[in-house]
């Protein structure tokens, strides 16, 4: 399974990419907004700051909901870096604008996702990438991961090439249960991914062995 963050600030970015374990970021309006970034030009230059950090997927999402915007927005997107990937919402709109970016060998993610229609519907237009919303479902008292489960046996038993993207990830169990089910990639806060080190007896044994090296 690939790593990516979900977040638009760059020193987070930098020290996921430090870890040697960041395969990738993905980012939307409310992240870019978070950060403060304004105005076209702003929003380019981030796009170029992220690519320069990690060399890995970048997902750099579209604002317009219509199918001329998406596709027009999109390849000024797809223009800043080779590894950038054009995130498109899941509207009727967006699945004409992934069939037409596939079409013209742009790299898409279909993102807000909520059920295995949608995610066979992304792939079927020939999304790279589906981010189905495991937090958010899970907000509403439903199962976020047996959805992931779901689309990965879909897409398993129908031979879609589209990569299952765990997102809005809230925790290290999501990570390691998107992991269970097959996920091909998870994108996580930093506070998930670096949660993944922590063990008590690892800080015990560690203390111990601390101790016990003084003796030496
Ligand atoms: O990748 C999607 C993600 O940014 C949404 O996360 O925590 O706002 O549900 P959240």
């Amino acid at each position: 399974m690939r790593f990516f963050i979900d977040t638009a600030n760059l020193d987070q970015i930098k020290e996921a990419h430090d870890l040697g374990i960041l395969d990738g970021v993905t980012t939307n309006p409310s992240l870019m907004a978070k950060e403060g970034i304004k105005g076209q030009d702003a929003i380019m230059q981030h796009y170029r700051d992220i690519c320069a950090i990690v060399d890995g997927p970048v997902s750099a999402e579209v604002i317009s909901t219509d199918f001329e915007g998406m596709v027009a927005e999109g390849k000024k997107l797809a223009a800043i870096h080779d590894n950038i990937v054009v995130k498109i919402p899941m509207i009727k709109d967006g699945i004409k604008a992934i069939k037409w970016f596939t079409d013209n060998g742009i790299q898409t993610n279909c993102t807000l996702v909520f059920s295995a229609g949608q995610a066979i519907l992304a792939a079927k237009a020939g999304a790279t990438m589906v981010s189905p919303f495991i937090g958010r479902i899970d907000d509403g008292s439903w199962d976020g991961v047996k959805l992931i489960e779901q689309i990965v046996n879909i897409y398993n038993a129908q031979g879609f090439m589209t990569e299952v993207l765990a997102a809005s990830i809230r925790s290290p169990l999501h990570i390691v249960r998107c992991a269970e089910v097959g996920a091909d990639i998870c994108t996580c806060p930093l506070s998930s991914i670096t949660g993944l080190l922590k063990h008590p007896l690892t800080d015990i044994g560690l203390a111990q062995f601390m101790a016990d090296a003084k003796n030496l």
